[in-house]
């Protein structure tokens, strides 16, 4: 969607801030031994009390309030009996509507200790997002966020998940437009103040694509390499844009 009045915003900042109050509080809730879907019930009761509905569950009946997924698993893990353990990667996604607006967030978070690597990645990933949200200008193409994202993640000596995009997101959980994570010259629409994009770059020790699990669900790299993403939902502005989930 694009901002079109205050209300559109406001409504907007407020689902915002309860996706990434959810996000805060599930991450905060990670510990050795919980289940991710122990861990999924804490963000559903949060995003309960808040008078929002889950969009995964909204969207596309996902048997999960959240998504939680772990080490190669890139996107939409489902909730259940899997234990979270030291060592592991985990991904966790939240996104929901309140009064008909939606946003969505995601962070990964290496459970102490962890190897080396897998600390890299999520720094790499984090570090990723911030300098693709400097190029999320008004002005700009669509193409400079992930050209710019790209650039630090080979910097790296990572890899961008190339068929995971960042997309237009508010009225539904996805719209147009696609925001690749790399440099796809295709995407060169020129920013405009008011859209509302997430900016979420998946990257891998080593694969480009994902595939998907038996369960249906699950996306994950094809060789076991590992995954990060971290998310936000942003308004263009001919400034830096204004992170609608930051906390
Ligand atoms: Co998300
Ligand atoms: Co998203």
């Amino acid at each position: 969607m694009s901002i079109e009045s205050e209300k559109d915003l406001i409504g907007l900042l407020r689902i915002g801030r309860i996706v990434g109050l959810t996000l805060q509080k599930m991450t905060a809730s990670l510990r050795s031994g919980i289940t991710t879907g122990e861990l999924d019930a804490i963000g559903a009761e949060l995003l309960r009390k808040e008078g929002a509905r889950s969009a995964p569950i909204l969207t596309y009946n996902f048997p999960g309030a959240t998504c939680i997924s772990i080490n190669d698993e890139a996107a939409h893990g489902i909730p259940g009996s899997r234990v979270i353990q030291t060592g592991d990667l985990v991904n966790i996604d939240v996104s929901a509507e309140l009064d008909g607006y939606f946003a969505d967030t995601g962070a990964t978070v290496p459970m102490l200790p962890v190897e080396p690597l897998k600390q890299k990645l999520a720094d790499c990933t984090r570090s990723a997002l911030e300098k693709g949200l400097t190029a999320a200008r008004a002005g700009n193409r669509i193409y400079d966020i992930g050209r710019t994202m790209e650039n630090e993640v080979r910097r790296c000596g990572f890899h961008i998940i190339r068929d995971l995009p960042g997309h237009g997101v508010g009225r539904k959980l996805h719209e147009p437009p696609s925001v690749p994570g790399f440099f796809n010259k295709r995407a060169n629409d020129i920013l405009k103040e008011g859209l509302v994009i997430t900016i979420e770059p998946f990257v891998s020790t080593r694969a480009s694509h994902i595939v998907t699990a038996a369960d249906g669900w699950t996306l994950k790299t094809p060789d076991g390499s590992l995954v990060a993403q971290y998310e936000h939902t942003v308004v263009i502005t001919k400034d830096r844009p204004i992170l609608v989930t930051a906390v």
